[in-house]
């Protein structure tokens, strides 16, 4: 069968698939935007260990091996923002209960052709779903300017400047988005 648009499915990371994402994770155009942890030494061990614990129900985050068409071609997960009280102090208020994400996608030649938008909004409707609430927050580096004009092409609106004091990197910005926005 052939397919006309591209259909992206979210599968739950597994343990055995540490050693794919870790090739991932090393590779220039991810680590650029995800080795952002001062303190990880090892990157990307310490990084793999925190999804791994998510993988085992150990922390309320969750693992997602995005495939195109059945490829497995990156990583996103998502979380309820609530569940993580250091990570509110430094956003700061939200207007109600909200899930967040985080995304790469491995291949370099993927990127920059419409796939991050167009498989945000497939995540981001599902997400609504999958955490009964109506509001979604990303957060990237204010300097990932790519990232951001993703964001924006799938409805995410700016909502402010905020500091992860924990990267390497700590202006950062906020972008929301109601599931009503979703484009
Ligand atoms: C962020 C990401 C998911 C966006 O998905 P995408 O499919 O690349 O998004 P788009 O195709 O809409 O491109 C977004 C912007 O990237 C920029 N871009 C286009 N081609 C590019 C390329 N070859 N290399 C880098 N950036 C490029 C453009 O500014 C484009 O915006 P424009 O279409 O308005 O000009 C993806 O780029 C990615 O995984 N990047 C690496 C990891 C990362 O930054 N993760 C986000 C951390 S918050």
């Amino acid at each position: 069968m052939e397919l006309d648009t591209p259909a992206y499915t979210f599968v739950p990371l597994r343990e055995k698939d540490t050693a794919l994402v870790r090739e991932w994770l090393l590779r220039p155009q991810v680590r650029r935007w995800w080795a952002d942890d001062p303190d990880e030494h090892d990157y990307p061990e310490g990084t793999i260990r925190e999804w791994m614990k998510a993988v085992r129900g150990e922390d309320p985050t969750d693992m997602f091996v995005i495939h195109l068409d059945g490829t497995p071609i990156g990583v996103i997960q998502s979380y309820r923002v609530h569940d993580y009280d250091d990570y509110i102090a430094q956003v700061g208020p939200l207007e109600g209960p909200a899930f967040g994400l985080d995304v790469f996608i491995a291949d370099p030649a993927l990127i920059g052709k419409g796939h991050g938008p167009a498989l945000i909004r497939d995540f981001v409707r599902q997400g609504f779903d999958r955490y009964g609430v109506d509001y979604c927050v990303i957060g990237p580096s204010k300097s990932n300017t790519a990232a951001i004009r993703a964001y924006e092409k799938v409805g995410f609106r700016y909502l402010r400047d905020y500091r992860e004091d924990d990267t390497i990197d700590p202006p950062h910005v906020l972008l929301d988005i109601h599931r009503a926005d979703l484009v």
